[in-house]
């Protein structure tokens, strides 16, 4: 049986509706009238909303066989259809497998020194600008991380170029997808093989070298499965764009988010800067580098990082659908991420940013920005440690301004704070640092 919901128009359903309005309100308000689970008609499906933590919980992890990911074929076709994230079973396991090692905190621990330096490195050239779009410098800095768990410490002629053409990609991603020659999204197909050349040549030349590194391409090199089959050079590249598109937007815009919050809360911002600077401190102002451990004692940034992902649930929404579906065919189901993350009974006074809520865990499954079960982010470890890193210098040695009185969301399609966040940025000396 079909849950309550309306179907709006043939053909737009309620898309208009959806589009003209926040989507948070558009969904909650179709939850206060039908109810935690209700029907609706988007983007030229018919859709089943899922909104709360059991129903999502339902799809997501016990019964994730039953429902598998879908994304339009023009996205599948840009990141790659070999990429884990579009696949159920074993070969979505071993996939996963290899990106979970890969992620780990063993793994990404060693990247700390790395990261550091690419935070300053960013950091002091927003201070050399007038003014920066946070978000566009924010997804530099989180693609530049990206390449370096997926590679290590890659050539800068390969980086130049892997970045360049992704650019051209990513572009492509949100467009109209027209094949037509001189259309965003035919620049982000050539731009796509183009990717596929350079990741094969630097397979090759790790191939000649006989690297064996312990990053992510290391991992899917030395991978064979119980009946010795390597992965084809397709299922390398494809997975290798899928990581590097899932890192980039999300982390971008929740770094984005965590600036606007501290820069928004003076006393707050006062509150994480003594935190970092006592770390900082201990680590004669930046002589030495942060350890592993000191990341895993940061609780009032860990809370604001946390409170960040839960008011701007970066994630929405995901969509996936039925596998044995006989009655309802052609229908995707969408756990709502935002809806349960502002939704009062579990987090009160859900609109009020407020890290200390934090302090007692969430109730099971209600808080879930990295999603939950078999596809749950094997990114998310290292996108944590990726806010903390940057929060720790930004607030030890920058302070910023938000630039222009607008104060809306975008969504592009993550939601991000209007027109990327405009601010001025400047190093600050510290009265205790001289
Ligand atoms: C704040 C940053 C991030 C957020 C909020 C986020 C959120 C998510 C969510 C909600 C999913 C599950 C989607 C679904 O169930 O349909 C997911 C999947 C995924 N994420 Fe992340 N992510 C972030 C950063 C990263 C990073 C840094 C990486 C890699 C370096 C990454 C790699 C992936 C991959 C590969 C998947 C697919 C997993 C699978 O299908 O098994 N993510 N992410």
């Amino acid at each position: 049986m079909l849950p309550p919901g309306s179907m709006g128009w043939p053909y737009i359903g309620e898309s208009l509706q959806l589009y003209s309005q926040d989507p948070n309100d558009f969904f909650a308000k179709k939850q206060r009238r039908y109810g935690d689970i209700f029907k609706t008609h988007i983007l030229g499906c018919p859709c089943v909303m899922l909104a709360s933590p059991e129903a999502a919980r339902f799809v997501l992890v016990t019964q994730a066989h039953l429902f598998k990911p879908t994304y339009p074929k023009s996205k599948e076709k840009l990141i790659g259809p070999s990429a884990l994230f579009f696949h159920q079973g074993d070969y979505h396991t071993h996939l996963r497998k290899l990106v979970q090692s890969s992620l780990s905190p063993k793994a990404i621990r060693k990247l700390i020194p790395d990261m550091e330096e690419m935070a300053i490195s960013a950091m002091e050239s927003w201070a050399r600008e007038q003014v920066i779009n946070t978000y566009h410098e924010m997804k530099k800095f989180a693609f530049e991380v990206g390449i370096l768990s997926v590679f290590g410490r890659l050539d800068e002629k390969y980086k130049g170029e892997l970045k360049k053409n992704y650019c051209i990609v990513d572009k492509g991603y949100n467009s109209f997808p027209t094949n037509l020659p001189g259309t965003a999204y035919n620049k982000a197909i050539l731009a796509r093989k183009k990717l596929n050349q350079i990741l094969t040549e630097i397979i090759c030349e790790r191939k000649e070298k006989r690297l064996l590194e312990r990053d992510l391409l290391g991992h899917f090199l030395n991978f064979k499965d119980e009946k010795g089959k390597t992965l084809t050079e397709d299922q390398i590249t494809d997975n290798i764009i899928g990581v590097l598109f899932a890192a980039q937007d999300t982390t971008a815009s929740a770094l984005t988010w965590i600036l606007k919050y501290l820069h928004d809360d003076h006393e707050l911002l006062e509150a994480v800067e003594a935190e970092q600077m006592a770390i900082y401190e201990s680590n004669g102002f930046g002589n030495k580098s942060l350890t592993w451990a000191q990341t895993r004692n940061m609780p009032l940034t860990y809370m604001v990082i946390l409170e960040s992902l839960r008011m701007a649930s970066i994630i929405s929404f995901t969509f996936r659908e039925a596998v044995v579906d006989i009655e309802y065919e052609g229908w995707k189901v969408l756990p709502l991420f935002r809806n349960i993350h502002h939704n009062p009974e579990f987090f009160p006074d859900p609109k009020h940013f407020d890290p200390s809520r934090f302090e007692v865990a969430p109730k099971p499954n209600t808080f879930i920005p990295f999603g939950n079960g078999v596809h749950a982010c094997p990114g998310n470890e290292l996108a944590k440690l990726e806010m903390l890193i940057v929060v720790h210098h930004l607030v030890t040695k920058f302070r910023w301004e938000v630039v222009g009185q607008q104060r809306g969301i975008e969504y592009g399609p993550f939601p991000v704070p209007q027109q990327g966040l405009p601010a001025k940025f400047w190093k600050e000396v510290f009265n205790h640092q001289i």
